[in-house]
């Protein structure tokens, strides 16, 4: 793992699909003196997704990427990370899956948020998983990337409790505000 020391900022790219929530919460993070990162790349596999625009407000290279053949984006994306002298990749609602080799080749700096208490509900749905079977406690994961999906080792946890009335509406809601807590406490926690 790559260690934080001193002023240098680690390089980070940041992966997104849509909203861009937790991007934009981490470029605001970013521009504190003492936080570990400084936001460098945005990619995108969606040129309609919302969160692009932070780049342009934040003044931030973004690049959009067509996954219809995966191996030669993955080959693209790995190439501009290097050029860019990319250190860590943030993934931040990007709801596409990488490859076991692009992984690899990034091992152990890659960081994904994950809107449930995993191990529960790795994938999709996650809020109406947890509605549907009514869990007391539902919650956000800030997770290393392994070559197994939301499977890696966890860096930290946020449980959020289930309401009577909740819809996925109202439950992804105070969990997406937790999550904006819990990413860059989980990169403090990693590199300070
Ligand atoms: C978050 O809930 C994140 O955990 C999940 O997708 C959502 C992305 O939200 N993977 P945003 O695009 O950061 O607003």
């Amino acid at each position: 793992m790559i260690e934080y020391s001193g002023p240098k900022k680690i390089k980070t790219a940041v992966f997104i699909s849509g909203t861009g929530s937790n991007l934009k919460n981490l470029i605001k993070f970013s521009k504190q003196r003492n936080f570990p990162i400084s936001i460098d790349l945005i990619i995108s596999n969606n040129a309609k997704a919302k969160g692009l625009i932070y780049a342009n407000n934040f003044k931030i290279k973004k690049k959009v990427f067509n996954f219809s053949n995966k191996i030669n984006v993955e080959k693209k994306i790995l190439s501009l990370l290097l050029k860019n002298k990319i250190q860590l990749v943030c993934l931040a609602g990007f709801m596409k899956i990488l490859s076991k080799s692009f992984i690899q080749k990034f091992n152990g700096k890659i960081l994904n948020i994950h809107p449930s208490l995993l191990p529960k509900y790795k994938g999709l749905n996650t809020h109406a998983r947890a509605l549907k079977n009514k869990d007391k406690y539902s919650g956000c994961t800030v997770h290393l990337v392994s070559s197994k999906l939301d499977s890696g080792k966890i860096i930290l946890q946020k449980k959020v409790k289930v309401h009577k009335n909740d819809t996925i509406d109202t439950l992804s809601r105070r969990i997406l505000k937790q999550e904006h807590k819990l990413y860059p406490a989980a990169i403090k926690k990693l590199f300070n």
